[in-house]
């Protein structure tokens, strides 16, 4: 049976440092930081996310300010808006919550973010940079950032000679996240749903990285005996044996089959998710640190 990675507890790690962190910040410098959400429109998820996003700021002692925007805001004012946060001095991260509507084109409206408080790392400046291995100025995404973190309470930091299969491209995660594995020296490969026997691809992963938003995909004899498995799929199923009309969350994996094969695996919930905000929280911190002129904190 494998090791249960506990992403809440981790991710209580994370967020306690980031409370003192953040606590010192403010006795030594006077400075709080400070992150602005913004929202447009009214997807149930995303108000569920921003809130607690907002929620978790407050606890760590952030300045927390959310924009919530109706849903036919045009993209001239919300980049507007965006060009008011990157010159309020009080913030120090700001993330525009996706998806945005049809209309708005989130690619062009990520690229007016400042790069300085791009704190999601999905401006082309943090994409470089992770591309090319600067980490110490970089704003990681933070989903793939708190993955990181899980493996490395695994595997360590230095992951040379292992074998890294991520499965899914997408530039919020698979991307990064096989850019991160590089840069702790995996050897990654990053399989989609073009790719030719998916199940004997991930077979050779020392660290299989599920992010594909397919409810259980991955299965027991894709898993490589004693693989490090994380799974970043957050998908809500139903679940006719809770009653009529309930669901529930499952991951990319098949977890209790997979649980069988691996050397330690993600929950879902309780694994990848709770990191997010964790990490978010350490990227808005990092941001007040930067500007401060300090030396960047690690997490
Ligand atoms: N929507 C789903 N995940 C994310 C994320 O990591 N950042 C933003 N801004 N929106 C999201």
């Amino acid at each position: 049976m494998a090791e249960i990675i506990d992403g809440k507890a981790v991710a209580e790690d994370v967020v306690a440092k980031v409370k003192t962190l953040a606590a010192g910040l403010k006795a030594e410098k006077g400075i709080v930081p400070g992150l602005a959400v913004v929202i447009v429109g009214e997807d149930p998820a995303s108000q569920v996310y921003v809130a607690s996003k907002g929620k978790k700021a407050k606890e760590c002692g952030f300045h927390s300010v959310q924009h919530t925007l109706p849903a036919e805001t045009g993209e001239a004012e919300l980049a507007e808006l965006i060009e008011t946060l990157n010159a309020d001095p009080a913030i120090h991260g700001i993330l525009v919550q996706l998806p945005l509507p049809k209309h708005i084109d989130s690619g062009s409206i990520i690229q007016t973010i400042s790069p300085d408080k791009d704190v999601d790392g999905f401006h082309f400046v943090n994409v470089g940079k992770l591309g090319t291995g600067e980490l110490e100025t970089a704003f990681v995404p933070c989903t793939p950032a708190g993955s990181m973190l899980l493996i490395e309470r695994v595997r360590g930091k230095d992951l040379s000679g292992l074998n890294a299969v991520v499965v899914g491209r997408s530039n919020i995660v698979g991307k990064p996240m096989a850019n991160l594995l590089l840069a702790a020296n995996c050897t990654v490969t990053i399989a989609h749903s073009r790719t030719k026997d998916l199940a004997a691809l991930a077979r050779t992963a020392d660290i299989l990285v599920a992010a594909v938003g397919r409810p259980e995909m991955i299965r027991s004899d894709w898993v490589k005996p004693g693989a490090t498995v994380i799974d970043v799929g957050i998908n809500r199923v139903p679940a006719p044996d809770k009653g009529e009309g309930k669901t529930r969350l499952v991951g990319d994996v098949a977890y209790t089959e997979a649980a069988d094969n691996a050397g330690a695996i993600t929950p879902v919930p309780g694994g990848v998710g709770p990191m997010t905000i964790a990490l978010l929280m350490a990227n808005t911190l990092v941001s007040a640190y930067l500007r401060a002129g300090l030396a960047r904190p690690s997490f």
